[in-house]
């Protein structure tokens, strides 16, 4: 296999806004990072992968770019974005940016020329259409889809009196991918920013930049929202492939960068090999939603924490599905959590009664899987989901559109716990410091709430305990990049040990004479196994036990690496 210095890389994910504020506004910002870098070298990663910060009315967090060249000033400027490529840089630190080329923001001025009028140059740049008038002479979108913010995929413009097309909020309208002038314009900008020396990037959304160009009604039932939602007219379409080889003929293949794409949800393994095989020539890597989901979390909006359970079995048939099906045939990412999704701890840890086991046992996991890691802030010192007790402290849009539909049929505290579970608020919580005021994030009051328990679970409390979940992540990362463990880490094959044991989540990572078992217990009971094959050492161990027999007597989230 080739070797590649992103495949050996561990990698980590910063949320800016919630990072480090430098500036006391409440909100994290690039100076911030700047200042945070040699935090960040000590945890060992060499990665950083950072969220939007380009210009933008933030209707999305920075999703939503108005201005591709230049730095939101609440993130500071083009000067600390160079600083901090520069400071990272020495540090030995390569940096992913996140590219946007689904949608801008309807403040973007292509958009707004787009939008001045039927015959404007820039037209073409997004996707109109008329609507459908009913018999009663009411206008309705031209398709019955629906968007992933709720609601429908269209949203009408009174200005030129069609509508266009939206696939997330009303503020992020899609770019047309068909347009060849379009295409050029962004392929520009993604070579402008690997010049100002980024080392590649996480592509956002790009799974639907081709739609379904019959633009007919979706078939599948309508929601309550009444519309269907039907990701197929709009993600993973056979001319999206062309755009993307184009987008890497043009850009990437010019520059030894590294590019993660994110296919999310419904992107089958055959897909993935489309994408990042080895010999697709678009991505390296594409990061699937599969593995976020093990639990019954979204099964109801109505459920009691009693009722959640995590289904373990189906978790590592998961990983081994994907890990199995890109075998040979192209790399792979990994993570828990990323800013979508709620915080790891809460879903599949046990953050009220074993915080330190349970985290240094997802960190286990994660850093001995075969495939590039990807860390997410916080995770590194198992940081959880909020305690927020309004409604009103959870500001994310996807959120908002829930509240309103849900309270239709739901009571507020109802709407509250589901939220405290599902929320993408969770991950985007400001990033817990210290046990000062707002965590040590800011000296004013954040952006989003803190969460309830920084006094305890903090950055410089974990940084002097020997045995916190932090100096756990920096010595697992020791051992997978810089240890005679790290070719079996990285490159060697992966075999799943007792695929349907409820609880107990082990395999086995083989290289030539090198073999490593990997065993942990997911479980807040005692787990017993009878290993198949004899260790000579314990290379890592969260609960401090040194067992020397094949038979395992596994403590709640215990963690073990065995070398044999
Ligand atoms: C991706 C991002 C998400 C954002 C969406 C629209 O899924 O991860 O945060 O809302 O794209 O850009």
């Amino acid at each position: 296999m080739n070797k590649t210095w992103w495949k050996e890389a561990v990698a980590y994910q910063i949320y800016p806004r919630s990072f480090y504020d430098s500036n006391a506004d409440g909100v994290g910002d690039l100076p911030g990072i700047i200042q945070k870098l040699d935090y960040i070298q000590s945890i060992g990663v060499n990665l950083i992968w950072i969220g939007p910060f380009y210009k933008s009315p933030m209707d999305d967090n920075g999703y939503d770019v108005s201005d591709f060249y230049d730095v939101d000033p609440l993130f500071g400027t083009l000067d600390d974005a160079k600083t901090l490529i520069r400071e990272a840089h020495a540090r030995g630190i390569k940096i992913l940016l996140d590219l946007v080329l689904n949608h801008t923001s309807d403040e973007h001025p292509w958009f707004i020329e787009s939008r001045s009028s039927r015959t404007s140059p820039k037209r073409d740049y997004y996707i109109w259409r008329d609507g459908k008038v009913d018999a009663k002479g009411h206008r309705h979108p031209p398709t019955n889809w629906g968007s992933f913010f709720e609601g429908s995929a269209w949203n009408y413009d009174e200005i030129s009196g069609q509508y266009y097309m939206k696939i997330f909020s009303d503020k992020m309208p899609d770019l047309n991918w068909e347009s060849a002038t379009l295409r050029q314009d962004m392929f520009k900008m993604a070579r402008w920013w690997l010049d100002q020396g980024v080392d590649g990037f996480r592509v956002d959304a790009i799974a639907h930049l081709a739609r379904d160009l019959s633009f007919t009604d979706s078939t599948l039932p309508l929601n309550r929202h009444h519309v269907a939602p039907d990701w197929g007219k709009f993600s993973n379409r056979p001319e999206l492939f062309g755009y993307l080889r184009e987008f890497h003929d043009e850009v990437l293949r010019h520059y030894d960068c590294m590019t993660v794409g994110e296919v999310g949800g419904g992107a089958s393994v055959e897909a993935g090999v489309k994408y990042a095989g080895y010999d697709s020539q678009i991505f390296n890597m594409v990061f699937n939603f599969d593995t976020c989901w093990k639990n019954n979390i979204f099964a109801n909006d109505n459920l009691k924490d009693e009722d959640i359970v995590i289904d373990v079995v189906d978790m590592k048939a998961t990983f081994n599905r994907w890990i199995q099906g890109m075998k040979d045939k192209g790399w792979m990412p990994h993570y828990w959590l990323n800013h979508d999704h709620p915080r790891v701890m809460s879903q599949y840890g046990d953050p009220k009664h074993h915080h330190r086991e349970s985290g240094a046992l997802l960190g286990t996991i994660l850093l001995t899987l075969p495939g590039t890691p990807f860390i997410y802030n916080g995770e590194e010192i198992g940081m959880t989901n909020v305690d927020y007790t309004s409604v009103d402290d959870f500001t994310d849009i996807w959120v908002k559109n829930y509240v309103k539909e849900a309270s239709k049929h739901l009571t507020m505290d109802q709407i509250l716990s589901h939220l405290r579970r599902t929320s993408r608020n969770n991950a985007r919580t400001p990033m817990q410091w210290s046990d000062a005021l707002y965590a040590g994030f800011s000296t004013a009051k954040p952006h989003q709430k803190n969460v309830g328990n920084y006094p305890t679970i903090n950055v410089a409390a974990q940084d002097k305990d020997p045995d916190s979940i932090l100096n756990a992540y920096r010595a697992l990362i020791q051992l997978r990049r810089h240890s005679d463990l790290s070719e079996v880490l990285i490159y060697g094959d992966f075999k799943l040990m007792f695929p349907e044991h409820p609880h107990v989540f082990a395999y086995h990572r083989t290289l030539g004479k090198k073999h490593v078992m990997v065993v942990t217990n997911l479980s807040a009971q005692p787990n017993q196994v009878v290993l198949p094959t004899a260790y000579r050492k314990v290379r890592y161990s969260n609960v401090h036990s040194a067992p020397t027999t094949k038979a395992l007597h596994l403590q709640p989230y215990e963690a073990l690496i065995l070398e044999v």
